[in-house]
């Protein structure tokens, strides 16, 4: 079977297709343009494509030249926290973007369609209360929030007028090997990595009391595949991830304790949900997710890999679309 993942160079994609690859005899197709992951991460037998989803024609002749038959959708930039200061980018970029990908998947007869939604889509859930069912009603509170709860409305309404098949999955936090730990506006476990390999104190935003489920992202492979080709999952919303949750703070003295050392610095607080850890039970029923990799373990496997990483530019944007109300911490 074809099956084309977008965002391939990124932790979920290139995981997936390393694991597709030893696993299954599927042929892998992928898209990227390189702007949050890197071509290292790109197994050598993918068959790989640059470009950006959001530009004209490149996806439609893609998919007319290769016709894939699942679809993987993860390509976004995941920068929640920045999204109110780059509001057009990241409509253009995690919207626009995703409204092509369904455009081809309903021309080219796509057998499934697979989108990550995120967490975001709960914003702070019903009546400020965790865990969030795959049931609650939408109440996201950026324009992160928004771009994947319209991209998930989109995908349904394709289902029921045109036909296509689909699996949402909302992933929570999920972290490990081959993530992207060199942007400064996302991925709080490997920003502090990055930090501490660069002798700076590790920030936590606020007083470090929200929590969060984190998640390893080896306990997601089987479940992703099976979201692509397993019945139970037709026309599904499902929340993927660890089912124990951590204050932030708790979450950085687990790595610090990994590491052996490391300081912590508290900075600005930033508009965030407080409480964001969702309902799992439909990921074992329907996707056969098991937790198996608790936060120190995971912690551990990554934190090998990124000293073995060679230090790579910091993602800083040079201009914001609002620069009104900018934390101090992302100021120029
Ligand atoms: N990692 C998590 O904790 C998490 C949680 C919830 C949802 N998600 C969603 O899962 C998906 C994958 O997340 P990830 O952690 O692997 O992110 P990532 O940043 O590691 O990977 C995303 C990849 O998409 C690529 N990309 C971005 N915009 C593109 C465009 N316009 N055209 C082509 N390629 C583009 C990037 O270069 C990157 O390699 C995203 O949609 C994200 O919103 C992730």
């Amino acid at each position: 079977m074809k099956i084309l993942i977008t965002g391939i160079a990124g932790l979920l994609g290139s995981r997936l297709s390393d694991w597709l690859i030893e696993n299954t005899d599927n042929t892998i197709i992928g898209v990227d343009d390189l702007s949050g992951g890197y071509i290292d991460n790109i197994h050598k037998d993918v068959e790989f494509y640059k470009f950006d989803l959001s530009e004209n024609g490149l996806l439609e002749r893609l998919f007319q030249n290769r016709k894939p038959e699942i679809v993987y959708h993860f390509a976004a930039y995941a920068a929640e926290g920045l999204s109110p200061f780059m509001r057009s980018f990241n409509y253009k970029n995690n919207l626009i973007s995703t409204a092509k990908v369904i455009n081809a998947c309903i021309n080219y007869d796509v057998k499934r369609l697979v989108f990550t939604s995120s967490m975001a889509v709960y914003g702070h859930g019903l009546e400020n209360k965790s865990p969030f069912d795959e049931n609650d009603l939408l109440n996201p509170i950026d324009p992160y929030g928004i771009a994947k709860m319209a991209c998930e409305k989109d995908i349904q309404i394709a289902g029921e007028q045109h036909g296509l098949d689909w699996c949402i999955i909302r992933p929570h936090n999920v972290y490990g090997e081959k993530q992207n730990i060199w942007d400064k506006y996302r991925n709080v476990l490997g920003i502090w990595m990055f930090q501490h390999m660069n002798n700076e104190p590790m920030s936590i935003y606020g007083e470090g009391t929200q929590t969060r489920a984190f998640t390893y992202i080896g306990d997601c492979l089987k479940p992703f595949y099976k979201a692509g080709i397993d019945d139970r999952a037709s026309k599904e919303i499902i929340n993927l991830g660890g089912n124990k949750f951590y204050s932030i703070k708790e979450a950085n003295n687990i790595l610090r304790m990994v590491i052996g050392e490391g300081t912590t610095q508290y900075k600005e607080a930033r508009h965030e949900v407080k409480d964001a850890y969702p309902t799992w039970e439909k990921s074992v029923k329907l996707l056969d997710y098991e937790f198996k990799t608790d936060l120190e373990e995971g912690l551990t496997k990554m934190w090998r890999w990124a000293q073995s990483q060679s230090n790579k530019t910091i993602k800083f944007w040079e201009s914001y679309e609002v620069e009104k109300g900018i934390y101090d911490f992302w100021k120029k």
